[in-house]
């Protein structure tokens, strides 16, 4: 049998104490592809998704990296729905443990109207940056209880919990118990020696404590399994290779309680009022609350897709699968990570002063340039700093001048006079060469049919920085494409002139109603705006109508020869320099002063 979790000091002095009081020897039999479902017919065919973002701690006020996380979910929740999926996505509030209990103290209150608070304002943060949750998930809902009790209950009767003695290193902070080799020395703000998580920076101490524990060793193998013929199953690649690495070490078994004198703030063991079960294992449980575990979750569950941030990679890839399997229920279809974002290089931290909060940024920005610039300047793979310089540069060519700009050319009445989505003449730009169309009009052409493609593979694959730069590079060719063509040159009088001149706005419009019908995920209002100022009905708004150019191909388009919607006004507003700049310098600032108190 292994060691449970590991207790080796500096100087690789081991201690091993573990007594467990009730060993049951009988283990089920576990079997890791049937909890698959990953590759079998029934979920390929199966038009349900279901996605979810973590759920947030509520020991401090939003800031970026969450709204991060949740634009992401969001993303791909629009997209599952726009591709005619039956889509349920869940976000939420983690509520128990040490960690939010100290912080419900520290601020004199009650920790339930601590908690409510802090969610409502995690609620209203996503409500005003349009993420379109279908449930809303709070871990000190009775509904949530339940689950996390017969789950409980589950492995117990199974076997997998035991009584023991845990004694090693923990992080309040993270929540998150740490092995020897994880933990390094450094000095607090008084110049006094702390032990700190060498990945988080966050204190660590000592604790020894009789708690319950999981049989996580036991897991080990079939978790390799999974994740070998599951290649795809954790992305990026990176991070699933990172996985596979912690698994070739030792997996101790997992403490799942603590001891209720020293914690209160959270759900008691069933059985045994002096333990509260351990806030990992109690936030986990949420996915499974939102499906309707325990009786109705199997429509949603094998369906279940979760977005996380790299710093909970180990929960999500090994605590959970390993839970998961212990109950017997199917696991995780993929598991999205992303990086982080940091400030001046920094991580955001109180301390340093350079928290950016996510609802003053999405006001000075607008919603969607926020949700635009964190997709299509995130990366998964790799941590990105956030600048508001940044974030007004990319503003203001993409959105403002490349997208608005060609929106803006096609539709004014300088152009088009009649506003309404004129007819497209195979004469002059026949399916082969031949018309006024050139080589690089026919190359336009092709991506942009080709771009729905891109762009769905992209989203799913949570690659949503590499689906905007596809779109962003056929709004340039587009606009390369009127700018070659220069249809204000053109002589109205003439009607050969006057055909072409159609032409070339009838294949912007449907470039443009391209863009705009694969942006909704991205950004939901401007995607909502352009469409409408083409006449596009929100009937005709899905992956099914895009359908791009039918009169290149002989066929009908129902758009053309009708008007054009109303005109609201610019698509997307440039942002003014003076004032995005003055509030970075404010910030900077910021952080230098408090950076010199440390
Ligand atoms: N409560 C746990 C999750 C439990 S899920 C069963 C938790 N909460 S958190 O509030 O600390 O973090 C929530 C999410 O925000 C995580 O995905 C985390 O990676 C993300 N971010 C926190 N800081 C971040 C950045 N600076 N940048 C990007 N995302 C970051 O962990």
């Amino acid at each position: 049998m292994k060691l449970p979790f590991c207790f080796i000091t500096r100087g690789s002095r081991m201690f091993y104490r573990l007594q467990q009081k009730e060993f049951l020897s009988h283990f089920p039999r576990l079997d890791v592809t049937a909890s698959r479902c990953g590759s079998t017919q029934m979920c390929k065919d199966d038009k349900s998704f279901y996605i979810t973002t973590p759920i947030f701690y509520v020991n401090a006020s939003p800031h970026l990296g969450h709204l991060y996380s949740a634009v992401i979910a969001d993303c791909l929740h629009r997209s599952k729905l726009l591709q005619g999926f039956n889509s349920r996505f869940a976000t939420g509030t983690d509520e128990h443990g040490l960690k939010i209990q100290q912080a419900a103290e520290a601020a004199g209150k009650d920790p339930l109207i601590f908690c409510t608070d802090v969610s409502e304002r995690f609620k209203h943060l996503f409500n005003s940056c349009n993420i379109s949750f279908t449930d809303y998930i709070r871990t000190t809902e009775q509904r949530h209880r339940q689950a996390v009790e017969h789950f409980w209950s589950v492995l117990w009767n199974k076997g997998l919990i035991y009584k023991g003695i845990y004694e090693g290193w923990y992080s309040t902070q993270d929540e998150s118990f740490l092995m020897p080799s994880q933990v390094g020395e450094a000095l607090d703000s008084s110049g006094k020696e702390i032990k700190v998580s060498l990945e988080s920076g966050h204190k660590v101490e000592w604790m020894k404590e009789e708690n319950y524990m999981f049989r996580l060793s036991m897991f080990q193998s079939q978790l390799i399994n999974w994740l070998r013929e599951n290649p795809r199953v954790v992305q990026p690649e990176r991070f699933h290779q990172a996985v596979l690495q912690w698994l070739q070490e030792d997996l101790p078994d997992l403490s799942v309680s603590r001891q209720r004198s020293r914690l209160q703030w959270g759900i008691p063991v069933p059985g045994d009022t002096e333990q509260t079960i351990y806030v990992w294992l109690d936030a986990l449980v949420n996915y499974l609350t939102v499906a309707g575990y325990p009786d109705k979750h199997n429509q949603w569950w094998h369906m279940a897709h979760h977005v996380i941030g790299k710093d909970i990679l180990k929960f999500h890839t090994i605590y959970w699968p390993a839970f998961l399997l212990g109950a017997g229920l199917p696991l995780p279809q993929v598991i999205y990570v992303h990086s982080h974002w940091t400030v001046g290089g920094k991580k955001m931290s109180k301390s340093l002063g350079n928290v950016i909060d996510p609802l003053e940024h999405s006001q000075t920005f607008t919603n969607d340039g926020m949700r635009y610039f964190l997709l299509r300047q995130g990366v998964p793979d790799s941590d990105c700093d956030y600048t508001q310089h940044k974030v007004m540069k990319l503003l203001n060519a993409e959105l403002a001048d490349s997208l608005g700009g060609l929106l803006n050319r096609c539709t004014a009445p300088a152009l088009n006079p009649f506003q309404v989505y004129p007819s497209f003449c195979s004469q002059s730009f026949p399916s082969d060469q031949g018309g006024r169309a050139v080589t690089d009009d026919y190359h336009m052409l092709a991506a942009v049919k080709h771009l729905p493609t891109v762009v769905e593979q992209h989203y799913h694959s949570m690659h949503i920085y590499k689906a905007l730069e596809a779109i962003s590079s056929c709004v340039r060719q587009t606009n390369g494409f009127v700018q070659r063509h220069a249809p204000w040159k053109l002589d109205r009088g003439d009607s050969k002139d006057q055909r072409w001149l159609d032409t070339i706005i009838h294949v912007a419009l449907e470039c443009l109603r391209i863009y705009g019908t694969l942006l909704q995920p991205v950004v939901p209002e401007i995607s909502n705006k352009l469409l409408t100022r083409l006449g596009v009905q929100p009937g005709k708004r899905s992956w099914d109508a895009l359908n791009f150019l039918p009169r290149s191909q002989g066929m009908d388009c129902p758009f053309e020869g009708r008007p054009l919607g109303p005109d609201s006004g610019v698509l997307f507003s440039r942002l003014e320099t003076q004032s995005v700049v003055l509030t970075e310098h404010q910030t900077e600032n910021t952080i230098m002063s408090r950076a010199a108190q440390y």
